[in-house]
């Protein structure tokens, strides 16, 4: 495994690259189990690998940046695409290695490569047909977020797909509206302007900082890097605050099966792009 390329402190920047990777060094397998432990994270699951199953082509050589313990590697692996695994965290590329290996996907693995998705550097410009940036790299990098995306559309090919989620500021208030409530108002006014919970906005928090978006700021920040944007859709929205009931409903396979289909088209409709917790972009290097 190579080593981390720029985990150097900045004191300039409110990202700080080595409380990122520390942070899910310690999450470990808890990354892996994150997509399935509950209904509403099944329809999370469901939602992100719908894109993915929709435009990627079977022998797409793809980067993953910020792949965690492997769940969508998995999805990639299954789509018949080749690819290249990359976090800054050694302790989930350990983990994706492991699981690749027991789940029988680890040969679709090119390599797997501790690197920051603000320096990929190791990588010629244009040489992927996919970038997958799921589960929130983009929001975790907080004020570098624009050197993150100039690198990942740089080391696409002309016309390659690129596939992120992030965190939605509103969808996250909605999913998780008590906690949001009990922190001073001061304090979350600052994070509802900026959208940051970063040191300044929030210097006690106990946890990772991030950036959470609005649907609009994410369509304008990617079309004016140059992006084309091809989908945009919330995960999720119908179903995000019924997970007793979701459990009942998972047993009637019609009934997910319907409630998967209303999912997907609700979420992408501008009303509700901003009510999940995350959002979803799918798009390509003009
Ligand atoms: C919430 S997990 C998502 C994992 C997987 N993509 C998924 O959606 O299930 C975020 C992952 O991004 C990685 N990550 C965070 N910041 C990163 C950065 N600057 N460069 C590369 N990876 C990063 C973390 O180490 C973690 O494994």
């Amino acid at each position: 495994m190579q080593p981390p390329q720029n985990l150097n402190l900045d004191p300039s920047s409110s990202y700080q690259p080595a409380l990122v990777a520390k942070h899910f060094d310690e999450f470990g397998i808890r990354e892996w189990e994150r997509l399935t432990q509950t209904p509403s994270d099944e329809v999370s699951l469901a939602i992100h690998t719908h894109y993915l199953k929709q435009y990627i082509s079977h022998g797409d050589l793809v980067l993953e940046i910020g792949a965690g313990a492997g769940r969508f590697t998995q999805v990639l692996a299954d789509l018949g695409t080749k690819i290249v695994v990359a976090d800054i965290s050694s302790g989930q590329l350990e983990l994706n290695k492991r699981l690749a290996t027991e789940y029988g996907f680890e040969s679709s693995v090119e390599d797997w490569q501790q690197i920051d998705i603000c320096d990929l550097s190791g990588f010629e410009t244009g040489v992927f047909d996919v970038v997958v940036a799921y589960g929130g790299v983009f929001s975790y990098v907080l004020d570098r977020r624009d050197l993150a995306l100039q690198e990942s559309l740089r080391v696409l090919k002309p016309d390659g797909m690129l596939f992120l989620s992030v965190m939605s500021l509103w969808g996250t208030a909605h999913r998780y509206l008590d906690g949001v409530l009990a922190l001073p108002p001061a304090i979350n006014q600052k994070i509802t302007e900026s959208g940051d919970i970063s040191p300044t906005t929030f210097p006690a928090r106990q946890g990772n900082f991030m950036h959470l978006f609005r649907a609009d700021e994410l369509r304008q920040w990617l079309e004016q890097s140059g992006a084309r944007i091809v989908k945009l859709s919330a995960s999720n929205c119908l179903s995000l605050l019924w997970e007793q009931k979701l459990e009942q409903i998972k047993q009637n396979r019609e009934k997910w099966h319907e409630l998967l289909r209303m999912e997907i088209e609700a979420c992408a409709d501008a009303g509700c792009l901003n009510m999940g917790t995350h959002i979803i972009a799918v798009a390509r290097k003009a």
